[in-house]
């Protein structure tokens, strides 16, 4: 499999390097800036001989070389900063996002775009409009990632491996986060047994605010060591035809109410890109809290169209 990596900033690099070092795809890592993505790509490869792996890696500035990539994984854009939202680098990242998608459409069609680029649900939407592909090949990479902080902060609360934990969020990437209680297990038990409703709330709030605490901590750019894994694990089920239920930003054609959004919702993935949105037994708070998510995200989509 041919994957192309838009962006050779810490998740670019970061994916790139997880995908060839497991095995996943030839990666192509481009970005604007000359001489980063080969420079990279150049000290990857050097790696192989001691971690063992095939150096299936290019780093360039041009897109000709991504002709006929089977997925796009787009992370191009700015990154958020301490005190910048997710939702503050709409504009500036919807351009980054829009030239993109532009300039690897017409060399590899049949692609599927993971879309990484904040924020989040309103740039896949972005680029499924301006790509113009069918709905089930542009999907974005967000609930992977907050579903696997989740399990972290709830292994870490109960002092328990995060093997053990099963948690799923879906909703938006940031503030309408949908985490889902009933859904949480530890070594199967649910966790509305193991933890009160005020401690699930803090571990939900420190969920919704993870990319934020990092990025506080940090200074100076966003997360990449959990994103670009989400990546990866998403790439793995498209590569491998897993199947397996992965919380997705894909779009909703009456999934739980929701019509014709882009939102995280569990999916089945396969080499076709989406091939089910799976509906899980949720109950009128979680539809609602779902709901009210989608409309936050339409509203931002409709803003989208006015830039
Ligand atoms: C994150 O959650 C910045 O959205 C990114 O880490």
């Amino acid at each position: 499999m041919r994957v192309t990596v838009v962006g050779s900033g810490f998740v670019g690099q970061m994916t790139g390097m997880r995908l060839i070092q497991e095995g996943l795809a030839d990666v192509i890592l481009i970005d604007i800036i000359e001489g980063l993505p080969q420079g990279l790509a150049l000290d990857m490869k050097q790696s192989s001989p001691i971690e063992g792996f095939e150096p299936n890696i290019v780093g360039t500035n041009d897109y000709a070389d991504t002709t006929g990539s089977d997925v796009v994984v787009i992370t191009a854009g700015f990154p958020r900063q301490p005190g910048i939202s997710r939702m503050d680098l709409l504009g500036k990242n919807a351009a980054v996002v829009r030239g993109v998608v532009e300039q690897f459409v017409p060399g590899s069609p049949n692609a599927i775009i993971i879309v990484v680029t904040n924020p989040l649900d309103e740039m896949t939407f972005l680029a499924s409009e301006v790509s113009g592909f069918p709905k089930e090949r542009v999907i974005g990479m967000a609930g992977v990632l907050d579903s696997s902080r989740l399990q972290y902060f709830i292994a870490e609360e109960l002092v328990v491996s995060p093997s053990e934990v099963e948690a799923m969020t879906l909703g938006s990437h940031g503030e309408s986060m949908v985490p889902l209680p009933r859904h949480a297990k530890v070594s199967g038990k649910p966790l509305t047994e193991l933890v009160d409703g005020a401690t699930q709330e803090r571990l939900y709030a420190r969920t919704r605010d993870a990319g934020a605490e990092i990025v506080a901590l940090l200074q100076k750019g966003s997360a990449y060591y959990a994103p670009s894994a989400a990546i990866a694990k998403m790439v793995t089920a498209i590569a491998h035809n897993t199947e397996e239920l992965l919380p997705v930003c894909a779009w909703c054609t009456g999934q739980y109410g929701i019509h014709d959004v882009y939102i995280g919702v569990p999916v089945r993935l396969s080499r076709a890109g989406v091939e089910e949105i799976v509906e899980l037994d949720l109950n009128e708070g979680e539809l609602l809290q779902l709901r009210a998510a989608a409309e936050g995200i339409r509203a931002k989509c409709a803003d989208l169209t006015q830039l």
